[in-house]
């Protein structure tokens, strides 16, 4: 069983998110969720923290944050990094190792050797996207494993490949990542 800090960012698979962190803690995982400030206007992370039993972070610039360098103590605390789901945005950012929010910065913070799993979860225009393609390849090189998408319907009316793994299959994933 592993320490997991679990990033989110402002994907409409967000809500899916919530049954990921309830899985991971049913499992016996500890469960930490980072929301992206546009992921926390999708979800409260008042949801995380009652299916995970433990805090919830957005803004470490917030009067009411927790401690004193939020960012820091995610990123010493997490055995294991996932993202999930990871907009297109996200995951660009964090392969041009931006540190612009608490998901980011908790990425740039982690310790080398970590794993880290991402889970893109967009329309499959975006997912063809070549910016896109180049930022996912980056990732790949930097270490990090890359769960890919799933194809269906989507949200945004379309079909095609874009949708987020279910939750299931993200556990399984994370299983394997902490047995390695
Ligand atoms: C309701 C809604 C659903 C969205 N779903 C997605 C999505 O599934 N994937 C994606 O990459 N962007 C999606 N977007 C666009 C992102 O929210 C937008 O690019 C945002 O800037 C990304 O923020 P983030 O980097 O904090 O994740 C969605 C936007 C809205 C309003």
């Amino acid at each position: 069983m592993a320490r997991i800090v679990l990033g989110a960012g402002a994907s409409v698979a967000v809500y899916k998110a919530c049954d990921l962190a309830s899985k991971l803690a049913q499992a016996g995982h500890q469960v930490r969720a980072v929301l992206t400030p546009r992921a926390a206007k999708l979800v409260s992370p008042q949801l995380f923290e009652a299916v995970t039993g433990e805090p919830a972070g957005v803004d470490e610039f917030a009067p009411q944050r927790r401690g004193a360098m939020d960012h820091i103590e995610l990123a010493t605390w997490a055995e294991l990094l996932l993202i999930a789901p990871c907009s297109a945005g996200l995951l660009s950012r964090l392969a041009l190792g931006l540190a612009d929010d608490l998901v980011t910065t908790v990425a740039m913070a982690l310790p080398a050797g970590r794993p880290k799993l991402v889970c893109p979860a967009m329309n499959p225009h975006m997912l063809d996207n070549p910016a896109l393609r180049r930022h996912l390849a980056t990732l790949a090189g930097d270490g990090w494993r890359v769960l890919e998408p799933g194809s269906g319907h989507m949200a945004c009316g379309v079909e095609g490949k874009g949708r987020l793994p279910e939750p299931a299959e993200i556990v399984r994933a994370v299983a394997e990542l902490v047995r390695s």
